[in-house]
């Protein structure tokens, strides 16, 4: 048996709408929701484009690992939504798994483009040619996201009140 919480936890690209659901779903099943961006930020006093451009992705990285080892203390259940690199660092992977129903919420890159051109507060995507990132980014990704998942649900086409019936319906 593997030793795991009983949260829900939303992984998954930029712009799959983890934050979104995250809401949602924290609504719905009231539950409290926890986001590891907003954690680091509020731990940190900076903004995530503050922690890249000061600090670098790799401290960023550590912490989110240390972000995940502070919910597994966490006693209960939530709904915690999470960066889109976090499950790129097989520790991480690890740590979700303990923390309980891990889903993935799947995304083309044709959509991640159209919900996030003109987004300036995510730093991976300051490139000349975002489209291109996305791409390179999600083909490198999406096997990590699929082989840590419990579930995975495709986003695009559907609403977020279709979404949440999903995730409820199969965790
Ligand atoms: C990142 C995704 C961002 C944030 C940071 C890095 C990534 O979170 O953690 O900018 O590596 O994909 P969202 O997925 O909530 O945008």
């Amino acid at each position: 048996m593997r030793d795991r919480n009983n949260n829900i936890i939303l992984t998954g690209f930029m712009g799959s709408g983890k934050t979104t659901a995250g809401i949602r779903l924290s609504y719905r099943l009231r539950l409290p929701l926890l986001d590891t961006d907003k954690w680091i930020e509020k731990e940190e006093g900076r903004t995530i484009s503050e922690i890249f451009a000061l600090q670098g992705e790799e401290t960023f990285r550590k912490m989110e690992t240390s972000a995940l080892r502070t919910l597994l203390e966490l006693e209960g259940e939530q709904i915690i939504s999470t960066g889109g690199g976090l499950p790129m660092r097989e520790e991480n992977r690890e740590l979700l798994k303990k923390l309980g129903t891990v889903v993935f919420l799947r995304i083309k890159p044709e959509t991640v483009y159209e919900r996030l051109k003109g987004d300036n507060t995510r730093p991976l995507l300051k490139k000349a040619d975002p489209m291109k990132e996305i791409r390179r980014l999600l083909e490198l990704r999406n096997p990590v996201y699929q082989e840590c998942a419990d579930i995975t649900v495709d986003v695009d086409g559907k609403d977020f009140e279709e979404i949440i019936s999903e995730i409820i319906d199969r965790t």
